[in-house]
């Protein structure tokens, strides 16, 4: 009689043992798997997991995105050099998802979305913007208002050590616009003259379209290879299955 209670409580032990280890799941709570690849859920699941997604995940060797911080950035554009340090970006945390798309079969992801964005730095600029030679350096602090993004990720599904599933990202592209606005703020365009420093911000603001296409381009590229990248190493690190309850398709 003993030895069956004790026995049993071993068996009891040891399946509590491996069901709560075989369950132990890797992607944080505020990933909400979808049961399908609908619009509907895969947008309230994304929209949900950005907030916290940005704060990174450091057990999983995720980064920080929200802010994250350019070092050092060179825009070259004919007839300037443009050179951002230590930019912060912020505002990645209360981005609005407008759509995904996930077609399993086809390996294909798309997301779209708009954010309010600043990047604050210091900056140094030699040359000309326009029709206005430059020689600047000093505090600068771009805000962009309404940025919307489109990312076209092709995906591949691969197998790790452990022989288990995970998405990753085989290739991507993508489209945004500027939005409603993008306003610049740039200490010292020309260290000698305040007033024309002043005089070329104000053109430069009122025609912020034309200044952003000129130079943006190389801060967005950064933006959505840094965020793919740390999105592919979440990837790498939480199982298929945890992302979405859809069974993976043959591969
Ligand atoms: C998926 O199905 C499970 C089990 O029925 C349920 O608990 C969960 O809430 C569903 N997920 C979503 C996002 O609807
Ligand atoms: C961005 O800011 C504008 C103006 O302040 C606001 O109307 C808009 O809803 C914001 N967009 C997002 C995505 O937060």
């Amino acid at each position: 009689m003993n030895l069956q209670v004790a026995v049993s409580s071993v068996l009891i032990s040891f399946i509590l043992f491996f069901c709560t280890n075989g369950s132990a799941k890797l992607a944080p709570d505020y990933i909400v798997p979808c049961n399908d690849t609908s619009k509907e859920c895969l947008i309230r699941s994304t929209q949900l997991a950005i907030p916290e997604f940005v704060k990174g995940i450091p057990e999983l060797g995720v980064p920080v995105l929200d802010p994250f911080v350019i070092k050092e950035l060179s825009i070259p554009l004919s007839g300037l050099t443009f050179t951002f340090y230590e930019g912060k970006v912020a505002g990645f945390r209360k981005c609005i998802v407008d759509d995904v798309i996930s077609v399993l079969e086809k390996r294909k992801f798309i997301l779209a979305f708009h954010c309010n964005l600043t990047i604050k730095g210091t900056y140094d600029a030699k040359g000309r913007i326009l029709l206005f030679p430059i020689d600047g350096a000093g505090d600068a602090k771009i805000k962009l208002t309404n940025l919307r993004m489109k990312v076209d990720i092709n995906t591949k599904y691969i197998k790790d050590k452990e022989g288990v599933n995970h998405f990753a990202i085989k290739n991507y592209k993508y489209t945004f616009d500027y939005g409603d606005r993008v306003s610049f703020e740039l200490q010292n365009l020309f260290k000698e003259s305040k007033q024309l420093s002043d005089a070329v911000l104000q053109f430069l603001n009122e025609n912020w379209k034309t200044v952003a296409e000129e130079f943006g381009k190389p801060i967005v590229d950064y933006a959505v290879d840094l965020a793919l990248r740390t999105i592919e190493v979440f990837f790498l690190a939480v199982p298929y299955e945890e992302l979405i309850n859809v069974p993976i398709p043959k591969f």
